[in-house]
């Protein structure tokens, strides 16, 4: 019996990553942000001066990445950098290093690695194409860009970091067409992925759909 994989994949701010984290607390299984494993990798080139283009050195970084998750923190060198990887510059850093094919497949084995106990919840943009292609359930998570930039917006006043609307929206395309127009693993939704818009949902109502459909999983 293999362990069930959930895939949920969609673009950036549109709810993945707190939709993942309930629905794996629901069915009792780990949950995979892939994203921060990018968001990592960036953090740590910009840290040690590796330029974001320099693939093979990124890369370098990437397999070696000393990156740890413990009780919902993010922990880079053992310094804790959960609020730091959030920033804007993380976001646009990772979405940059993301483009690199050998950082991709340096990401690839420790993200498979996810795959054991009751069960994981994987969350990204190349989860049921790429990394868990075999995914016993597949969700494209997505929302309009004006409810995905207002979230951000309200998440980032929350954490009293600075923040536009205007800068919000702008980065937001930028990062849509560079997840979905790049040449390796670009965003997209697969053909047995189930389509969940939640612009005009709450956080319950799209936990509810994903937690529905995994019923058979547990
Ligand atoms: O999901 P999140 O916004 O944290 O991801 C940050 C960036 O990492 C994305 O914009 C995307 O470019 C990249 N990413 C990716 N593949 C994944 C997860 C994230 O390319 N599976």
């Amino acid at each position: 019996q293999p362990v069930p994989v959930v895939a949920i994949d969609g673009p950036s701010a549109s709810g993945k990553g707190t939709v993942a984290a309930l629905v794996a607390e629901a069915l009792g299984f780990a949950h995979l942000d892939s994203g921060a494993l990018y968001r990592i990798v960036a953090l740590s080139a910009m840290r040690k001066g590796v330029a974001l283009e320099d693939e093979p050195a990124v890369a370098a970084l990437a397999a070696g990445l000393p990156a740890r998750f413990e009780g919902g923190r993010v922990l880079l060198d053992g310094d804790d950098v959960t609020d730091e990887i959030r920033s804007e510059t993380c976001s646009v850093g990772a979405s940059r290093v993301a483009v690199l094919p050998q950082v991709r497949d340096a990401l690839f084995w420790r993200q498979r690695a996810y795959r054991s106990g009751a069960g994981v919840v994987a969350e990204g943009r190349d989860m049921g194409s790429v990394v868990f292609p075999d995914a016993e359930l597949k969700i494209f998570l997505t929302a309009s860009v004006e409810a995905r930039a207002e979230r951000r917006y309200k998440q980032l006043i929350g954490k009293g970091m600075a923040a536009s609307m205007i800068d919000l929206l702008k980065d937001l395309h930028e990062r849509d067409a560079r997840d979905s127009q790049r040449a390796v693993a670009p965003l997209k939704q697969c053909e047995d992925a189930a389509l969940l818009d939640t612009s005009e949902l709450t956080v319950q109502q799209a936990v509810d759909f994903v937690v529905e459909r995994a019923a058979g999983l547990r």
